[in-house]
């Protein structure tokens, strides 16, 4: 009989400090996210400087809650999984030396992990992956469709020009005085609105699986601009389902034509702004009449940043004889299709 894997995961590359363990990469036997929202929010987004600091801070803390949850010792860990990359230099590294730490002590494999990989990954954790897939990726930093032909390999085949859709949901939020992050306040409003607002659909060339938010932001920002000059009330509520319509429009569409051109099995749905309900709905009544495409929405706990998706994608990386040495740095630009 095969030895069950236990695979530890840390996550640090923006502003949670996660740390879980994940059994044969698709059980979850512990997962602890701290997060920094309330400090970040003051400052209307993610400051560095002091992300980093409360990394440092709380790292040891969650680390050994994980521990305690599974009651587990790193002697009974297989690998340490961490995310190299991509994300802030200054947060990352607190993992990544966390890890070597961790691996060095104990005489583990050191597994270094690509954060948007990781996202993707999240969805294994419900559901055994069936190649090829594709997974559209939407997240604070990112906004890609990901082609999977096989465990370990990925080919982004669209992905945004400019802003990415949660920063898109962040700014715009800014405009309308909602608290950061501003993605669920934008979709709460969202729900309760029209969508009365003519606001821009950004397809780009004919074909193009690529994305571009920053023109529909802006329109935003014109539009709430130009009541004012004229003394007339926004309704924030239609602005956010006119926001909201736009986005979730563009991304329904280009996921649904890539799922067909690509013949895929799956479509995996991953990323921070996968917890929007707008898109979840969109993406359940497109994909409810295109029968042999299984979609797979995760639930919003592992949407948002975790480590139990670092340890599900180092389970992969590990079984595939993926590792790193000691010299293993933080990576702000790491590229999935290379790492
Ligand atoms: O994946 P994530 O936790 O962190 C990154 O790797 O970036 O994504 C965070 C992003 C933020 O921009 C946040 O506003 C957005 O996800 N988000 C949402 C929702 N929940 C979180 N955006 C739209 N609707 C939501 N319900
Ligand atoms: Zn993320």
């Amino acid at each position: 009989m095969k030895k069950d894997t236990y695979i530890f995961g840390i996550e640090t590359s923006c502003d949670e400090t996660a740390a879980a363990i994940v059994k044969n990469g698709i059980e979850i036997i512990a997962s602890v996210v701290s997060s920094q929202i309330e400090s970040h929010k003051r400052f209307g987004g993610v400051v560095p400087e002091i992300a980093s600091r409360h990394h440092v801070e709380q790292i040891i803390t969650v680390l050994n809650e994980a521990l305690e949850q599974a009651g587990l010792t790193f002697k009974d860990m297989d690998a340490i999984a961490v995310t190299k990359g991509p994300g802030l230099v200054g947060a990352l590294l607190i993992g990544v030396n966390a890890a070597k730490a961790i691996a060095f002590a104990h005489n583990l494999p050191l597994i270094g992990v690509h954060h948007i990989a990781g996202h993707i990954y999240a969805n294994r954790l419900l559901e055994e992956m069936k190649f090829p897939l594709l997974s559209l990726v939407v997240s604070g930093g990112h906004t890609e469709l990901v082609y999977m032909e096989k465990h370990g390999s990925f080919k982004v085949i669209g992905e945004t020009r400019d802003d990415a859709a949660g920063e898109a949901y962040d700014k715009v939020a800014r405009t309308l005085n909602l608290p950061y992050p501003g993605g669920p306040h934008i979709d709460r409003l969202a729900a309760k609105g029209q969508d009365a607002y003519a606001l821009p659909r950004v397809r780009l060339e004919e074909g193009s699986y690529d994305f571009s938010f920053s023109g529909l932001k802006s329109a935003v920002i014109n539009t709430v601009h130009n009541a004012e000059q004229r003394g007339e009330v926004i309704v924030p509520e239609n602005l956010a389902a006119s926001f909201q319509a736009s986005v979730v429009e563009v991304l329904t569409e280009k996921t649904v034509r890539a799922a067909k051109e690509y013949n895929v099995k799956q479509v995996l749905l991953s990323g921070g702004v996968a917890a929007n309900k707008g898109l979840r709905a969109s993406l359940e009544t497109a994909f409810s009449s295109v029968k042999e495409v299984q979609l797979i929405i995760p639930p919003l706990s592992l949407c948002t940043d975790n480590a139990a998706m670092i340890a599900a994608a180092g389970t992969i990386l590990f079984e595939q004889g993926k590792r790193d040495g000691m010299e293993m740095n933080g990576h702000p630009g790491l590229d999935i299709e290379a790492f």
